[in-house]
C-alpha cells in the first residue's frame, strides 16, 4: 500500500509510521511527506530517505487554489492512501471528494468528542478524567467522518496540555499504525466505510 503522509510540526506519528514500514514485513510504504509549511518533521523523512514536498498555505491566493496544488502534488506519487498525521489545516471540499474514502486522519480526542484544533486542551478544559485517540475517515465536516479506531486514556490530576497530549501520541501512533496495517492487509474496507 502507497502512503503519502501529511504533515504540519513534528511529526512525532509519522516516525511511528516510517519506522513500523521500514519493516519488510509491514505491507505498507510511505512513498512521500507532505506539509502546508517547511515542517519540522520532514527529518524524520530526511532520515529515512523518503521525498518531502510543502505546499505553503500562505503562498496562496485562497483556500481553494492552496488545495488544489497540494492535490497535484499529492497524486504525482499515486498513493493509495494519503494519511494527515497532525495535518493543522481543513481539507477544502475539492481535495476530499478527490481522494475519499483513500484519506484518514489521526486526531488526539475520543470522537466524536472534542473535535478541531484543540482537542486536547478542550478535553482539559471540560475537566472530564478521561479523552482518547481516534483515527477517522476524512469527510467534509470537521473531525466527522466515521470512527476507524479508538482508545480511551485517562486524563490524571496534574496533567496539562502537554503531559497530556504527550500521553495521547502515545496511543495515536499505536492506532494510526494498526489502522493502516488493518487497510493494507483489507481487515478495513475504506469503500464499505460508512459516508458521512
Ligand atoms: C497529533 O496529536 C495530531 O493528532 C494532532 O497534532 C499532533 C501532531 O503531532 N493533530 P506530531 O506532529 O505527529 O508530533
Amino acid at each position: 500500500l502507497k502512503l503519502v503522509v501529511l504533515i504540519s510540526g513534528g511529526g512525532s506519528n509519522l516516525r511511528s509510521l516510517l519506522e513500523a514500514a521500514h519493516d519488510a514485513e509491514y505491507p505498507a510504504r510511505v512513498v512521500a511527506v507532505g506539509a502546508d509549511r517547511d515542517a519540522d518533521g520532514f527529518e524524520h523523512a530526511d532520515a529515512f530517505g523518503i521525498p518531502t514536498f510543502s505546499v505553503p498555505f500562505s503562498s496562496f491566493a485562497d483556500r481553494e487554489a492552496w488545495g488544489d496544488e497540494l492535490l497535484a502534488q499529492v497524486q504525482q506519487w499515486q498513493p493509495d492512501l494519503v494519511v494527515l498525521s497532525g495535518f493543522m489545516r481543513l481539507v477544502p471540499p475539492r481535495v476530499v471528494e478527490a481522494l475519499a474514502p483513500n484519506l484518514i486522519n489521526t486526531h488526539p480526542a475520543y470522537l466524536p468528542e472534542f473535535p478541531g484544533a484543540h482537542g486536547v486542551r478542550d478535553a482539559l478544559a471540560a475537566g472530564v478524567d478521561r479523552t482518547g485517540a481516534s483515527v477517522i475517515v476524512v469527510d467534509n465536516g470537521v473531525d466527522s467522518g466515521p470512527v476507524l479506531a479508538q482508545r480511551r486514556i485517562p486524563v490524571l490530576p496534574g496533567d496539562d496540555e502537554s503531559s497530556l497530549h504527550d500521553r495521547i501520541k502515545i496511543v495515536e501512533r499505536e492506532l494510526l499504525v494498526q489502522t493502516v496495517l488493518d487497510i493494507a492487509n483489507g481487515t478495513i474496507d475504506l469503500e464499505q466505510e460508512p459516508t458521512a
